[in-house]
């Protein structure tokens, strides 16, 4: 499997529906709002959208609780609607991307209605009540005339759909084989739903949970076998469909038959760390227990970028080519870009990063403008993790103008989805864009210089010179890029002459001479040898 040549140099950028652009004035965002700022996507340069789930749903975790996988969610348009948003995207260069959810549905979906009333189906996991009435561990109650109890695969309303164990047990007969009649139904209507929407025209799905579909599955094996079959089908029915992964292991999932796989805040061989200490310590505020370590976007400069570097190291020695490395700003669940205790001023840095960087940089929306981490929000849509966690904070509306409720919907603003950014100096699209220097056109021409020379993207060599304060690297053996994201001025000492004047590519704060790279406070800059 190789990796489409779209997706190898593309830029990903993230649309949360609910909170993009409202376009009726219900107070939540929708497809037309989105196909109403495709030209802005596109003046951006980013390749590729992908959409969080749009499809019909109880809506108690933001839609990841699917009752129909075949239609759209009223509030957000239908099928029509979508058709449209992907084809005014292609004629922008830009695909779209759904999200699919294939580990569970809502508790209200009919697969699940009808299962909760008949003993013979096994499209999920169901355990009888033992003779003391309790349930096995982790199973939830039937709230159907079905006796016993469901799997859940992540809140309680979320029934896990049975795609089998990968161990068999006879005292524990709901441990069916991966070939039971149950799980190859699964497996059949997982097609069948990708099938559906491929047609329509979209260029593939970002697959949630993807790690989790086989139960008690050692090196998720079974999983991966799983996904190598869909993927075979998938060269067949549908050679051009791309699949990226939330599994947060690229050497599990890229071989597994994703093109590419997101690292992320949890999970994987690294916990996480990776991008907790690259620049998500902002979410430590409200999970003090991931605040370990600080991060490398850090203000104090406290942080070491070894971290992520031996993750990318050995993720990309498993992979080589035949994926990618999926590098978000940020995502839905976890802490934005602008997160305490970071400050603004590392938001340039940080992009030049992310996109000087071999990996394929996803940009959650609003990021670009440096949206704020919101803090206090209510829970809304089961924002609130079990742990306490509440991801509403990164779920604000996007900030488009100075207009009423900064552009996003004509609706009064205690009807909106989430509260906008109540700061009076929030930043917005139109501001920005008026702005030369803002961080909006500071990204946009980043992403036209990634896309101008293949070399700063995932095919170009890498070779880092120094991984502290300044991060100092190479790309494709002609480009020099030096950030630092810390308050203070920094120094590398050098003995290379061809780093003493390369040509000024873009240059914020960073000065160079036969001895040495200075790099100022919250500086980067890229230079051509
Ligand atoms: C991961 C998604 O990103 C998250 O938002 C969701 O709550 C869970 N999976 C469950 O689907
Ligand atoms: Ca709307």
């Amino acid at each position: 499997m190789a990796v489409p040549n779209w997706l190898s140099d593309a830029v990903l950028y993230q649309i949360y529906p609910q909170s993009f652009a409202d376009s009726n004035g219900d107070g939540i965002g929708d497809l037309r709002g989105i196909t109403e700022h495709l030209d802005y996507l596109a003046w951006l340069g980013v390749t590729a959208v992908w959409l969080n789930p749009c499809f019909v749903s109880p809506m108690r975790d933001a839609g990841y609780d699917v009752a129909d996988y075949l239609a759209i969610a009223p509030r957000y348009g239908d099928s029509h609607d979508l058709a449209e948003l992907v084809e005014q995207a292609r004629a922008r260069g830009i695909r779209v991307l759904l999200d699919l959810v294939p580990g569970h549905t809502s508790d209200t979906h009919p697969w699940f209605v009808a299962s909760a009333h008949d003993p013979a189906d096994h499209r999920y996991i169901w355990a009888d009540a033992g003779l003391d009435g309790r349930l096995p561990d982790g199973f939830v109650r039937s709230p159907g005339d079905r006796p016993g109890g469901y799997l859940p695969n992540f809140f309680d309303f979320q029934p896990a759909l049975n795609f089998g164990y990968a161990r068999q047990q006879a005292d524990q007969p709901w441990r069916q084989n991966v070939t039971a009649d149950g799980p190859q139904a699964n497996r059949a209507a997982l097609r069948t739903i990708m099938d559906h929407w491929l047609r329509l025209g979209v260029s593939g799905f970002r697959v949630d949970m993807a790690y989790s579909l086989v139960k008690d599955d050692p090196g998720r094996a079974e999983t991966a076998r799983l996904w190598r079959e869909v993927r075979g089908w998938l060269d067949h029915a549908h050679p051009d469909a791309v699949l990226l992964s939330e599994w947060g292991d690229p050497a599990l999932a890229v071989p597994s038959g994703f093109h590419a796989d997101f690292f992320l805040h949890f999970g994987g061989p690294y916990d996480g760390r990776p991008l907790r200490t690259l620049w998500n310590n902002g979410i430590s505020t409200e999970r003090p227990e991931w605040a370990t370590e600080p991060c490398y976007f850090d203000a104090e400069g406290r942080g070491n970028v070894g971290t992520f570097l031996a993750a990318y190291y050995d993720a990309l020695a498993a992979i080589g080519d035949s994926g990618r490395i999926a590098l978000p700003t940020a995502n839905h669940d976890f802490a934005r870009l602008n997160a305490g205790p970071r400050t603004p001023e590392q938001l340039p840095p940080a992009f030049a990063f992310l996109l000087t960087f071999p990996t394929l940089p996803a940009i959650y929306y609003g990021d670009e403008i440096g949206m704020r981490h919101i803090l206090g929000l209510p829970d809304i849509e089961g924002s609130v993790m079990r742990s306490g966690y509440n991801r509403a904070g990164a779920r604000t509306p996007m900030q488009w103008d100075s207009g009423p409720n900064a552009g996003f919907s004509a609706a009064p603003a205690g009807r909106l989805y989430l509260p906008v950014d109540p700061d009076p100096g929030r930043p917005t699209v139109a501001g920005q864009r008026a702005d030369q220097d803002s961080l909006l056109n500071t990204v946009r021409e980043l992403i036209a210089l990634r896309r101008t020379h293949p070399e700063l993207g995932p095919g170009g060599s890498l070779e880092v010179l120094s991984d502290g304060y300044p991060l100092v690297y190479l790309r494709g053996e002609r480009f020099l890029v030096v950030v630092n994201p810390s308050d203070r001025a920094r120094v590398l000492a050098h003995d290379r002459p061809e780093l003493a004047s390369p040509k000024p590519v873009r240059n914020a704060g960073v000065t160079l001479d036969e001895a040495a790279i200075t790099a100022g406070p919250f500086s980067y800059g890229i230079f051509q040898l």
